[in-house]
């Protein structure tokens, strides 16, 4: 929106539409041909050839690692994988009945409190803090998940991957390989996406010099909005809502096309195309269909149904099609994981953009500091309060 005023020409963006806040090496978004780049290699190759533990090293060194540097790499995870006792001790305060995203956001912050050098620091200070934070969150999402239920949390496994232990850590269960690879693609493909609403609030803190941490958590205040990171325990919530494909005919016209609300796991600023990221998780899914059981089949159906009902409806001329969000919590409902994990899990992922964003940004800072324009009224009159 531009508003023109006798003195100044004013542009007001409404939701920073369009607007590039810094020059950035990490990402880059073909919007218009959907590709996706991790410091320039491709996220369709990294997707099917790479693991996350990998890409993690890549988003923060900006380049692959060596075999013996992964390996040192993979080494330092492991080591770190263990909770403090007093980050235990706070994850057994939380109250049971809110959000996991919110609970998250107070035990990273007090693991902040435990391990930040404050607002001094350097990108291997970045290195150090992500590996630590990133190698624990298997354990405080299951930790939290399974004390929830009254259950004791689990020892995380060093003979097992990140993805391996979180679907370890969650269940109590070992996972077949094809089940670890799918979660462990999704994990690489949540790493980073450029300046997103929850980057930008991490960058936002990073840029007034404060501490990494605030950072994170201003990153995972913003993920767990249900127009971002939400959305895809938002859009399992709507696949059981509607419950069986029978149902999405008439559901889709009493919600969406009565423009009552909006279909979660749909819409993306970026893109008016299909999402890049949601082939690799419709093959896997394609791939996998013949394993799922009877409850797991309805639900997969359901969604497949709605996303055609969508795709032959108003939707698409709008350019609104199905996001990253809408198939990986289609993928994690066929893991068998619950759906208090699921955006948690984008979080866990997405420490490794925050992170990578955190540290280029403070190489070459400046305050972040925009204008809101005034239209409000002036020159009121103070009337003291026994006179009102
Ligand atoms: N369902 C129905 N209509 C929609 C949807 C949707 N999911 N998304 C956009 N529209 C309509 C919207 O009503 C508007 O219509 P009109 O032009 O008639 O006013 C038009 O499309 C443009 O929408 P917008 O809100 O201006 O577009 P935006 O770029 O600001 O919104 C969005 C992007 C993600 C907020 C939006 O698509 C949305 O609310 N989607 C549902 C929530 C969701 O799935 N979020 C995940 C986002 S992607 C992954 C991530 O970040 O985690």
């Amino acid at each position: 929106m531009n508003i023109y005023m006798a003195e100044e020409r004013v542009s007001i963006y409404r939701g920073l539409k369009n607007v590039y806040v810094a020059e950035s090496k990490i990402c880059l978004i073909d919007h218009e041909r959907g590709k996706i780049y991790y410091y320039g290699y491709d996220l369709d190759e990294l997707a099917q050839k790479s693991s996350y533990e990998e890409v993690l090293y890549l988003l923060l060194h900006g380049r692959l690692p060596t075999r013996r540097e992964f390996q040192e790499f993979l080494d330092r995870i492991r080591g770190s994988m263990r909770l403090d006792p007093e980050v235990l001790e706070v994850m057994k305060r939380v109250p049971k009945d809110i959000d996991m995203m919110e609970a998250l956001r107070t035990v990273v912050s007090y693991m902040g409190n435990l391990r930040s050098r404050g607002p001094e620091y350097t990108r291997e200070d970045v290195v150090d803090y992500t590996i630590d934070l990133v190698a624990k969150m298997p354990s405080i999402i299951g930790g939290l998940y399974r004390m929830w239920r009254g259950e004791e949390p689990l020892e995380p496994r060093e003979d097992l991957s990140l993805a391996a232990n979180l679907l370890y850590l969650i269940t109590g269960r070992e996972y077949d390989e094809r089940d670890v690879r799918g979660l462990d693609m999704s994990l690489i493909l949540y790493a980073e996406h450029g300046m997103n609403a929850s980057t930008f609030a991490a960058v936002v803190v990073a840029s007034t010099g404060s501490d990494y941490y605030s950072s994170i958590v201003a990153g995972i205040g913003a993920l767990r909005g249900p127009l971002h990171g939400y959305a895809n325990t938002g859009a399992l919530e709507q696949f059981l809502e509607i419950g069986d494909p029978s149902n999405v005919e008439r559901w889709f016209k009493e919600n969406i096309e009565s423009r009552k609300r909006r279909l979660i796991g749909f819409g993306h600023r970026l893109y008016r195309i299909h999402d890049p990221r949601a082939k690799h998780y419709r093959r896997w899914l394609e791939e996998n269909r013949e394993r799922f059981d009877e409850e797991t089949r309805r639900v997969y159906e359901t969604a497949m149904k709605l996303y055609e009902v969508a795709m032959n409806s108003f939707l698409t001329e709008k350019g609104i099609y199905p996001n990253c969000d809408y198939w990986s919590a289609l993928l994690y409902y066929v893991l068998k994981l619950p759906k208090e994990v699921y955006t948690p899990i984008f979080a866990m992922s997405r420490i490794a953009g925050w992170s990578s964003h955190i540290a280029e940004y403070r190489e070459d800072n400046i305050l972040i500091r925009p204008k809101a324009y005034y239209i409000g009224e002036r020159d009121k009159k103070y009337v003291p309060l026994d006179e009102r």
